[in-house]
């Protein structure tokens, strides 16, 4: 089967840090979740071979099944359909991925996949800068990077790298997304317990929007734990509301122009 996702009119964000634990699967999870919400279909695919998590995030213990002409159907989710490494591998078992079965797994997850004609496909990549990126720009184009990262200048110089790298294969930045930018405590207050500015800086530095910031929220980790995205679960959070506005922002304010017609196509 072809891959509809270098023709069709599905949006494509590529969620990337530059490295791990900066939240970067919470928030592709949120973020898909909150354009369902808002009426889209969403399709998700978690690229994270070495940490793949969206199926526990998302609560999907199912793994996909197969119609009549071989085809694999998607599990869904708060209307997510996901197809992730973790139905294919076993927790606790390693996987060795080279290079070239990663590239083969992806062109798996494009094209046997019944996807249907969704509005948006998110991906959750690996953390790091490598292989996944080159595969990514050669079977999908035409899209666009969200970049995840912390406020502290550490976490945001490895997060310009995994950019830059973006660039490199010819892929645009849509944004940055700062996550954990503070914590509020029960009286109020604002801790920046993982500094300040990070987000901003990368986002001035590499010339692209700057998303939005993520605070910290237990509520946010407990639904990630259980299956059961703050979006949904408590949608007047803090955290929850700036994952919309995210969502918002990307969907409504920074909607490509360039609009979509099959009957303009040149061949
Ligand atoms: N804004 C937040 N508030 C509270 N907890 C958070 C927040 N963002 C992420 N976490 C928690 O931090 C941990 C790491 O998050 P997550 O797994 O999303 O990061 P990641 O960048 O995808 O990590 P990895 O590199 O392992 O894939 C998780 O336990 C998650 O629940
Ligand atoms: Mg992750």
């Amino acid at each position: 089967m072809p891959n509809p996702f270098t023709e069709n009119r599905t949006r494509i964000l590529a969620v990337a840090s530059g490295k791990g634990g900066v939240g970067k699967s919470s928030v592709t999870t949120n973020l898909a979740v909150a354009l369902a919400q808002a009426g889209h279909s969403v399709a998700a695919i978690d690229a994270d071979v070495w940490g793949f998590s969206m199926p526990r995030m998302l609560g999907i213990a199912e793994p996909p099944t197969q119609d009549a002409d071989g085809a694999i159907i998607p599990p869904e989710a708060h209307g997510v359909k996901l197809i992730s490494m973790g139905f294919f591998a076993r927790e606790d078992q390693p996987v060795v991925w080279r290079g070239p079965m990663l590239h083969k797994a992806l062109e798996q997850f494009l094209t046997d996949v019944a996807w249907g004609d969704p509005d948006y496909l998110i991906v959750d990549m690996p953390p790091g800068t490598g292989d996944i990126s080159i595969s990514m720009a050669q079977f999908l184009p035409r899209a666009e990077v969200v970049v995840v990262t912390t406020p502290q200048p550490a976490a945001q110089k490895v997060a310009q790298r995994a950019a830059y790298m973006s660039r490199k294969v010819n892929l645009a930045i849509a944004g940055v997304i700062e996550n954990m930018s503070w914590f509020t405590c029960e009286h109020g207050e604002r801790y920046e317990l993982f500094g300040a500015g990070g987000g901003a800086q990368l986002a001035a530095d590499l010339e692209v929007p700057m998303l939005g910031q993520v605070p910290l929220e237990p509520a946010l980790r407990a639904g990630a734990d259980d299956g059961h995205p703050i979006v949904i679960s408590d949608p007047d959070s803090e955290a929850a509301k700036a994952i919309t506005a995210i969502a918002h922002k990307l969907s409504v304010e920074l909607a490509p122009t360039r609009i979509y017609r099959p009957e303009l196509k040149i061949i």
